[in-house]
């Protein structure tokens, strides 16, 4: 395992396509993931991620463009021979064998002498915690531990690239949180290519070095968790990524602000966009104070969750937004309250196009005193 090898980890899609008859599933897909990054592929259902990773195992073949791997372009190569291990979402265990026939059922089928064997699964079942559970079946297991022996029939193997197709969503919530910290500890311990596909975008946000978000077989944006909160690329990531979801209000630009029936917030300074334009804005349930501020509203809805409650407001134009506020702020349904908002944590988006708007408004106090 040395420095030199996890660096040549590297994958790479270039104008990646591919069809099934006339229906697209990926396109022109352009993705460059550095060896031993942890890169998520998040989307809705459909959206192409278990066809993008069964392209890079080689399982299925691109219509056009180009998959490498360390340097390598592998479109021709065996799934064999391109050094990926893929968990699968369903463990797909050998019910009669143990769990260390299980395990080591990849080296036996490449023909390494049995000491090697053992000596490999050993090494694997200590860095899962499944040392005492090398002589069950899979069926005498939690589905959390078969999950950790699915995970070793492939850390056995020792590949350049591990591919992991939501490998966590059989289990319950509790254990679901225990292995995304297991996950992220044997990535930092061993220092591979992570590619995991998830629509879960907490496991994604949590996990990741970057994350590739994908809808209807397009790439809308790749970058840190903290880049895809902080700046979605278009409204599909703003409304994808956070929970609860980013609150979007339709509106639009006149003299120099963005009007909607609830608000209206001044353009500070550069090009502000085009009088009649129709836009989106984004604010997040924790980027609105409530209690003092500019802007009126009614209480719909408190939902307490203990360190924090979710409440809905509605405002003048029919719309609804959802806010996190402190536990302690004392707030009923139906009461009458006024808010604010923090400016330089707003979103805005182009309403035909969906992409981002780079655009600073003015704090809506200053605006109300003007
Ligand atoms: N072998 C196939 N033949 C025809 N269509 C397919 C095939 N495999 C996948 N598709 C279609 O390609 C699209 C993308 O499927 P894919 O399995 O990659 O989605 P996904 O993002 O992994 O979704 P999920 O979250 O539901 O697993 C879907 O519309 C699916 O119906
Ligand atoms: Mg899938």
């Amino acid at each position: 395992m040395s420095d030199a090898r996890s660096a040549d980890g590297e994958v790479r899609f270039e104008k990646v396509r591919k069809a099934f008859g006339t229906n697209v599933v990926v396109r022109e897909l352009d993705l460059a993931i550095r060896g031993g990054e942890f890169v998520s592929l998040l989307g809705p259902s459909g959206c192409g991620k278990t066809t993008t990773l069964r392209m890079l195992a080689g399982l299925e073949f691109p219509t056009s463009g180009s998959i490498s791997i360390g340097g390598r372009v592998v479109n021709e190569v065996a799934p064999g021979a391109r050094d990926v291990a893929m968990v699968f979402q369903s463990y797909a265990l050998y019910p009669h064998m143990t769990v260390a026939e299980n395990i080591a059922y990849p080296l036996r089928k490449r023909g390494v002498p049995k000491p090697e064997r053992e000596q490999r699964v050993q090494r694997a079942a200590e860095s899962l915690h499944l040392t005492e559970l090398l002589s069950r079946k899979p069926r005498q297991l939690s589905g959390g531990q078969q999950q950790r022996v699915a995970l070793g029939r492939a850390l056995v193997r020792d590949p350049r690239v591990f591919l992991l197709d939501e490998p966590l969503s059989n289990l319950d919530a509790k254990l679901r949180a225990h292995m995304r910290a297991e996950l992220i500890e044997l990535h930092a311990r061993i220092r591979r290519t992570f590619i995991y596909v998830t629509h879960d975008q907490l496991e994604a946000m949590t996990m990741s070095d970057r994350i590739a978000v994908m809808h209807e077989g397009v790439l809308q944006q790749f970058g840190t968790p903290a880049e895809v909160y902080n700046r979605p690329a278009n409204l599909f990531v703003a409304g994808f990524i956070g929970a609860p979801t980013m609150n979007l209000l339709h509106g639009q630009a006149a003299e120099g602000a963005f009007h909607h029936p609830a608000l209206g917030l001044p353009f500070a300074g550069g090009s502000p966009p085009a009088s009649g334009q129709r836009l989106v804005l984004g604010l997040r349930p924790e980027d609105v104070v409530l209690g003092t501020g500019p802007f009126a509203a009614r209480i719909r809805l408190v939902e307490p969750h203990g360190h924090e409650q979710i409440v809905q407001l509605d405002i003048e134009g029919g719309d609804t937004l959802t806010i996190r506020a402190d536990a302690a702020l004392p707030l009923a349904a139906g009461e009458a309250l006024r808010w604010g908002l923090r400016t330089a944590r707003l979103h805005l988006f182009n309403a035909e196009s969906g992409g981002r708007i780079d655009a600073a408004f003015t704090a809506p106090a200053e605006a109300a005193a003007a």
